[in-house]
């Protein structure tokens, strides 16, 4: 899908690295959306006499007469993103400012991107010229009529199809948005960084009423305050997660945490972990988990990545529930890296597994890459035919995984009802060159771990 990064520069701000984790441009497409800039506002009315350059001395004083405010939840609109650029948005919310009666704020959603962008918004970012009053589809194609092709448009629709919807019903995604609407945590800190958070997460009620959290880095408690979380670290005596080193390969360590074990650590890990998972249901239930925390370490102590989690049985034969980098981690290989290992866990065990469905836009991308990389290297190495069961047999990919990631590549045809793998050299050349840089590499024999169940699990 090409490359979807704007990366934000991380500044720097009271000793802590700011990370704009939600700076994504999600679809390629939406900096030309509306390339014509104003030609939404001069071409698209809905209100008579409210055109622009007709002798309006007040725009907005005449915009104000002709759309009713506050605007309605669920009106579309154009509202001008941190690009410089208008995007069509809905209002998901809105909320009074204590800067005067009429004054609101108003929680947008931007159509294309995905939901980690929604964001308050004030009236001036939005157009409302554009507003619309009608729900629906109808504004959004309008607005993309302008400027879209068709191409374009269907990839905006491809877009939001991987993003992990498909296995929801209509009626339980919406339930799902609805409750989790509006982000109610927007930032917290974590060792040296100040992190922007992505979703909703479901914290105790005592905590709705804040706006930032502050993280012990080493346990995962949180308090609201960063006097409190000073107090705390001179109490707190742990330097790495509280489990056991089961790998290291220079200053990178990964530590298996027993949910049962470590309940308070393993719920606070669930809690800090949905600010970025969308569609993941919060298990309090971690007993029935193994943690794996990838971290970087130093002579301050080790200091979390990301991490993984997995049942200790899943009748599914999963091998991997939820997987997360931290945001000011993203993007350097780690992902890759954690779903490596994921799957040496498994040949370790014996069994092929597969992560937990659905899977999120990013996680689909990152799995996608890891699958295609591992199986074209194996391909293009081997000599002689090979089969499915072999390529799922050496890596613990599931079958149905090598399939998919195969047909993607248009390597494999089904032939009287046969799955038959066609790779020729050159294909594979070209689709490895494709598949971009491969990340940090796990080393196996570094792993020292013995499976849940010979541990007498
Ligand atoms: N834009 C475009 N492609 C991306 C992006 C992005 N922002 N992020 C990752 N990718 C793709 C790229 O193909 C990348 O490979 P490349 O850099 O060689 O091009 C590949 O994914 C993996 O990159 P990594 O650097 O190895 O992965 P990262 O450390 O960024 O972690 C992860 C990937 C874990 C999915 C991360 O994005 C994340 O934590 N996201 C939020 C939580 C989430 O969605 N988790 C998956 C849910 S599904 C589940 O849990 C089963
Ligand atoms: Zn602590």
């Amino acid at each position: 899908m090409g490359s979807l990064e704007q990366n934000a520069p991380a500044g720097r701000g009271k000793g802590v690295e700011t990370v704009a984790g939600t700076l994504r441009e999600e679809v390629p497409v939406a900096s030309n959306l509306v390339a014509a800039g104003g030609a939404m506002e001069h071409g698209n009315h809905h209100h008579d006499g409210v055109g622009v350059g007709g002798g309006v001395v007040n725009g907005l004083m005449k915009k104000r007469k002709m759309i009713p405010l506050p605007l309605e939840v669920g009106t579309r609109v154009l509202c001008r993103w941190r690009d410089g650029k208008l995007h069509p948005v809905k209002v998901i919310e809105r909320r009074k400012l204590s800067t005067g009666p009429d004054d609101y704020q108003y929680y947008v959603h931007y159509n294309e991107f995905n939901r980690r962008l929604d964001e308050w918004v004030k009236l001036d970012q939005l157009e409302l010229e554009s507003v619309e009053a009608d729900e629906g589809e109808k504004f959004e194609e309008k607005a993309g009529g302008l400027k879209m092709t068709r191409h374009q448009k269907r990839k905006i629709e491809e877009t939001h199809a991987e993003e992990g919807h498909e296995e929801f019903d209509p009626a339980s995604l919406r339930e799902h948005e609805e409750f989790t609407k509006v982000k109610n945590i927007s930032k917290i800190e974590l060792g040296r960084y100040e992190i922007d958070t992505w979703y909703f997460s479901p914290f105790p009620p005592e905590y709705s009423d804040c706006n930032k959290l502050f993280f012990c880095e080493f346990c995962l408690s949180f308090v609201k305050r960063k006097e409190q979380l000073a107090r705390h670290m001179r109490k707190c005596d742990l330097k790495h997660p509280p489990g056991d080193e089961i790998y290291r390969q220079g200053s990178l360590s990964m530590f298996e945490v027993d949910g049962k074990k470590n309940k308070i650590y393993g719920q606070n890990l669930c809690y800090l972990a949905k600010l970025f998972l969308d569609h993941k249901t919060l298990y309090y239930d971690v007993d029935l988990f193994l943690f794996y925390i990838l971290c970087e370490c130093d002579d301050r102590g080790c200091h979390m990545v990301g991490y993984f989690s997995k049942e200790k049985h899943s009748e599914e034969g999963y091998n991997l529930a939820c997987i997360l980098t931290l945001p000011p981690y993203q993007r350097k290989g780690y992902g890759k890296f954690l779903i490596a290992f994921s799957y040496e866990l498994s040949k370790k065990e014996g069994k092929v597994g597969t992560p937990e469905r659905p899977l999120s836009d990013l996680g689909l991308l990152s799995y996608r890459g890891y699958w295609t990389r591992i199986l074209l290297d194996i391909l293009k190495k081997h000599r002689g035919n090979v089969s499915i069961k072999e390529l799922s047999d050496m890596t613990a990919i599931k079958t149905e995984d090598v399939i998919t990631t195969l047909q993607a590549l248009e390597l494999i045809q089904y032939r009287k009802g046969q799955h038959v793998i066609c790779a020729e050299p050159k294909l594979l050349e070209k689709h490895l060159k494709a598949a971009g840089k491969g990340g940090l590499d796990v080393d196996a024999s570094k792993l020292i771990w013995t499976p849940y169940k010979e541990q007498g699990g």
